[in-house]
């Protein structure tokens, strides 16, 4: 078995779901409907938000679910359109930029990439449009 690859320039890491299949994006959005932010396994491993924007179309940016206070995953609300971690109350908004703390800062962001239906994960090293600052975690 030979994991897939993006074609072409940057590459990425497959994304896979809770039983470590690859992910793609007809699946996906067979069985996520608009606005669902729903986990994969992402870079490293860590639990990433994919964002379904449309019928036929996944969002170009992942948010890694790690919260940046202590750690805790953070699980979406999609009630109050926010992420809100159970640990100590920290909340995000829908594209993972801090709004209550304790957090200290937003949720880590990944490029999504789709090739040949498979849906890649890869770093996020340019600003964070959400603040326009350099990105933390890289
Ligand atoms: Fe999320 Fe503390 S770990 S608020």
């Amino acid at each position: 078995f030979i994991p897939p690859k993006a074609a072409g320039s940057g590459g990425g890491t497959a994304a896979k779901d809770e039983l470590g299949n690859a992910v793609t994006a007809s699946g996906w959005l067979s069985s996520h409907k608009e606005g669902d932010r729903s986990l994969v396994q992402g870079l490293k491993g860590d639990p990433t938000y994919l964002i379904v924007e449309g019928a036929d179309a996944i969002g170009s940016y992942g948010i890694n679910a790690i919260c940046t206070h202590l750690g805790c995953v953070v699980p979406w609300n999609s009630g109050q359109n926010k992420f809100m971690c159970p640990c100590h109350g920290s909340q995000y908004d829908a594209t993972g930029k801090v709004v209550r703390g304790p957090a200290p800062l937003s949720l880590a962001l990944a490029h999504v990439s789709v090739e040949n239906d498979n849906v890649f994960l890869s770093q996020w090293t340019e600003t964070d449009f959400r603040n326009g600052d350099k990105p933390w975690w890289v």
